[in-house]
């Protein structure tokens, strides 16, 4: 029996909804991802109605960027007409009645529902709150909603276990996707895939063979119109807790037994339970350093005494097995040169050395780079020898492009994401105890550092020169992107 899915966007007057989720939910239409009806519900608190909506997303959305190579506005005008918009204040707990009213009304019969939270996250709690008085989580003909939560999910250890259990007391954790759209990137997903379906990759992925393992999430934007909410979270709150989190996550856990949810999901918290705490480590300028680009405190909403980081990089270890005594070197910055996001896992050199002094090798060893962004790829070095010569090496590298090898362009990451909501995986969305163990170690990164130095730094470098000592062996320094 078809059901209808009715997907509920709250805050929908946001630029979220235009630039990511409106085109994402197109995108997955073009393609023919649905095959029950949809509805779409634009819920906001501007005095819009439903052809306002529809003109404000048209209007932010190109439509030739949409769908280049499909019918596009064919589709767009199928499209547009799921779009509805209904106007409450959020905040008003009684104004969700009317909410279920309307929805009911627009969608009788057998419906899922997804409530999207598109909203400040001091309202997470009292929507989900509204959503539950009003009946609509309440199981109905065998089918539960479920709601979407963005981040930042609390902004500490103690308001997310809060926030976790009020919300328990509203819904149930299978009910709720907190996302975190790195893990909808094509390229984060294929960290798993890459590790555990070549047989060649997992038996050199430990301390055995990796010496070292780097991770950058580099920006290039500065903090632009998001300048008010970024001033009071900062560089380790905005991207450290959440993003760089989950990509240690994901290189370091053990295969999990299936691609269910909880089977992955469970050995990602082994992880970040493994890692070490930063206040336990000493020496806090041997291991954070943190950056505040120069003309940051001349943003608009930016306290003009703030202290709010732009830059952070830190070294860290996971306390397991596998990767005992492997610096885990990672940074994250906004004004940087160039945008890109990588993954380098360097190798051990081999126990002897038969070919010649190690020279240029002293700063390069063998490594395998995983492009997550935007360059997708991966590439492999090794040596080889030079034609002619017995002893000269010469670093090589093999290349592996997503543009080239495949034929369509990566979804972008929100596209899986819905779809995954929709299809009721939540394999690649944060379970609770997931993220309170991100905070754990976050908080405990946040005091280690309270008391470094802040570095300026000038917008389009590399961020604090300083950080390069964190790698503590003159052979390693940052990896940037070849052109
Ligand atoms: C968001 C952060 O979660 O991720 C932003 O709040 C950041 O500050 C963004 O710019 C980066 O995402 P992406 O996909 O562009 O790397």
């Amino acid at each position: 029996m078809s059901k209808m899915v009715q997907i509920v966007i709250l805050g929908a007057s946001g630029d979220l909804t235009a630039r990511k989720l409106i085109p994402a939910l197109f995108h997955s239409f073009c393609n023919q991802f649905f095959t029950d009806p949809i509805q779409i519900v634009g819920v906001a608190r501007r005095s819009w109605d439903q052809e306002i909506f529809r003109q404000q997303l048209k209007s932010k959305i190109d439509l030739s960027l949409l769908d280049p190579k499909s019918s596009s506005k064919r589709y767009w005008t199928q499209f547009i007409q799921k779009i509805n918009y209904f106007q409450i204040d959020l905040s008003d707990g009684q104004k969700y009645f009317q909410l279920a009213d309307y929805l009911r009304e627009i969608a009788d019969g057998t419906c899922q529902r997804i409530f999207y939270l598109a909203i400040k996250p001091d309202l997470f709690l009292p929507t989900v709150t509204g959503l539950s008085k009003a009946g609509l989580l309440e199981k109905k003909d065998g089918i539960s909603a479920r709601v979407v939560i963005e981040k930042p999910f609390g902004n500490n250890l103690a308001s997310a276990k809060k926030l976790n259990l009020e919300l328990s007391n509203l819904i149930n954790e299978k009910q709720l996707y907190r996302i975190d759209h790195y893990l909808g990137k094509e390229t984060v997903q294929n960290i798993l895939a890459f590790r555990f379906r070549n047989a060649f990759v997992e038996p050199l992925w430990n301390q055995r063979y990796v010496k070292l393992v780097q991770i950058s999430v580099c920006e290039s934007s500065l903090v632009g119109e998001r300048a008010g909410y970024y001033d009071s979270s900062g560089a380790l709150r905005d991207m450290v807790q959440n993003h760089l989190l989950q990509l240690i996550a994901l290189v370091a856990m053990e295969a999990p037994a299936s691609l269910e949810g909880d089977a992955i999901r469970n050995e990602k918290v082994k992880v970040l339970e493994s890692l070490r705490c930063p206040t336990t480590m000493g020496k806090p300028e041997q291991h954070v350093v943190r950056g505040q680009y120069n003309g940051y405190l001349s943003e608009k909403e930016v306290d003009k005494g703030s202290t709010t980081e732009n830059y952070i990089a830190c070294r860290t270890y996971i306390d397991n097995w596998r990767w005992g005594g492997v610096p885990f070197v990672i940074r994250t910055g906004k004004g940087l040169r160039h945008r890109f996001t990588s993954i380098t896992i360097h190798f051990v050199m081999p126990p002897h050395n038969l070919f010649g002094s190690w020279q240029h090798k002293q700063t390069q060893p063998n490594n395998i780079t995983l492009r997550i962004q935007p360059q997708e790829g991966i590439d492999i070095s090794f040596d080889v020898k030079e034609p002619s010569s017995p002893q000269t090496m010469r670093s090589a590298k093999l290349s592996f492009e997503y543009e080239e090898f495949f034929e369509h362009p990566t979804p972008d990451a929100y596209q899986r994401l819905l779809q995954d909501v929709i299809l009721g995986d939540q394999s690649l969305f944060i379970r609770s105890d997931e993220v309170e163990a991100c905070w754990v170690w976050a908080d405990s990164l946040r005091n280690m550092m309270n008391n470094q130095p802040l570095y300026n730094y000038g917008t389009g470098s590399w961020g604090p020169e300083i950080s390069n000592t964190l790698f503590g062996d003159e052979a390693f320094s940052w990896v940037v992107p070849v052109n």
